[in-house]
């Protein structure tokens, strides 16, 4: 069978010193559209962009002028949000350790919330909000003991799981908040894991975050926001059926099952669904070698510009973009010096040469942010679809 993609411009590539991120920033501005339109369905629906899934100050100013706000993990993120123009009253800064200096940070900036992770990090907050007399906005972020059904390095919301605090604990971190005069608590935090195409999965959570707001609601607490975090999936199988998420089906999702009390916010942290299918690894063939039954393409991008395939064991779509020859299977590798720099096996490419293009795909999200220099290797450089 042939193939052939005919969304990249090809001819502008080959000017380019490869591997390097091409993003589609038409694809990226739709995809927001899609969000602004399914939340402005609601007035208490909000969304904060997860900086971490990829924080290129170009896709920053995209996210940040379509109107969403900035979930950021790192004092390093909350810098990015600020220079990317993101107000402080939409920054929202979670993460289990934070440092002194971090904190500091974002209180000095005036950022909305905190996302709590344990006692002693509150305790901490507000220690240093005294010296700076100020008063910080927290959300306790609850673990809700929901499995997320997807790879286990990205879940995060089961109680074996670093992250959150266990709602066993609520009595003990809410007679703590008593005695802290310089944190407010303001809402509850929940994230349970990344890479979720089910909804039944969000329905869950749903159904724990309203079995916690009880417990919470019996002891006279009701905060102003409900953040249910990040986590919707995309189709890494077929980025062009699918360029963009069901966010329709997600807020449904919400909206259906779960309960707010009257005034109450709910915010979204979303990363991969907003950024994922607009980004696309380049890469070129440097050799292709004949192995034993097999042959490999191996390519001059490796683990160090993507690590998903390496870490996770991700699938993303490759495509030989130059070639609209015979299928043929290849292993798709880079130069990287570990067995494990091998981006698919026996992956089906139109007949590949040395200095094809090869195109990984899905690669928006969690790409070009976790590029490491690795064999001190360049990292790789952005490009634009409008700027090219
Ligand atoms: N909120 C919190 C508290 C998070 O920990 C995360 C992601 C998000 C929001 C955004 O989740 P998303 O909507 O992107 O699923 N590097 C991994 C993914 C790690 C996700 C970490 N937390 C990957 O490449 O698959």
């Amino acid at each position: 069978m042939r193939e052939v993609t005919r969304d990249f411009p090809i001819e502008k590539f080959e000017n380019i010193q490869t591997p390097f991120y091409y993003y589609n920033t038409q694809l990226l501005k739709e995809t927001l559209d899609v969000i602004n339109s399914e939340t402005s369905k609601f007035d208490n629906y909000h969304v904060h962009y997860a900086v971490k899934a990829n924080a290129n100050p170009i896709i920053l100013g995209i996210i940040k002028d379509a109107g969403l706000g900035a979930d950021c993990v790192s004092g390093g993120e909350v810098e990015a949000a600020l220079k990317a123009g993101f107000t402080p009253d939409k920054i929202v800064f979670a993460g289990v350790g934070k440092s002194d200096w971090e904190i500091t940070l974002a209180l000095e900036a005036g950022i909305s919330c905190f996302n709590v992770e344990s006692i002693p990090e509150l305790e901490n907050i507000d220690r240093i909000a005294k010296e700076m007399r100020k008063c910080a906005s927290v959300a306790l972020r609850i673990n809700p003991n929901v499995d997320a059904h997807t790879h286990s390095y990205i879940t995060t919301g089961l109680s074996e799981n670093k992250f959150g605090i266990d709602i066993s604990m609520i009595d003990n971190v809410l007679e703590c908040l008593t005695q802290l005069s310089n944190v407010k608590l303001v809402g509850l935090h929940f994230h349970f894991g990344s890479q979720i195409t089910d909804m039944d999965s969000f329905r869950s959570l749903a159904i724990r975050i309203n079995e916690i707001q009880e417990i919470f609601y019996r002891r006279m607490v009701i905060v102003d926001n409900i953040n249910v975090g990040g986590g919707l999936g995309v189709d890494y199988q077929n980025p062009d059926i699918n360029p963009i998420p069901d966010f329709h089906a997600y807020f449904e999702t919400f909206r259906k099952h779960l309960v707010l009390r009257p005034k109450q916010h709910l915010h979204f942290e979303l990363g991969r669904s907003v950024v994922c299918q607009c980004g696309t690894l380049i890469s070129k063939v440097l050799y292709v070698k004949e192995g034993i039954g097999k042959k490999f393409a191996i390519l001059d991008a490796g683990m160090t510009d993507l690590i998903r395939p390496a870490l996770y064991q991700a699938y993303h779509k490759i495509e030989n973009i130059s070639s609209d020859a015979e299928k043929e299977a290849y292993d798709v590798v880079g130069p990287i010096c570990e067995s494990s720099d091998c981006f698919g096996k026996a992956i089906e490419l139109n007949s590949t040469k040395r200095g094809d293009l090869i195109a990984i795909r899905s690669a928006g999200a969690y790409g070009e942010i976790m590029a490491s220099q690795y064999n001190c290797r360049r990292l790789p450089k952005p490009y634009f679809s409008d700027k090219i």
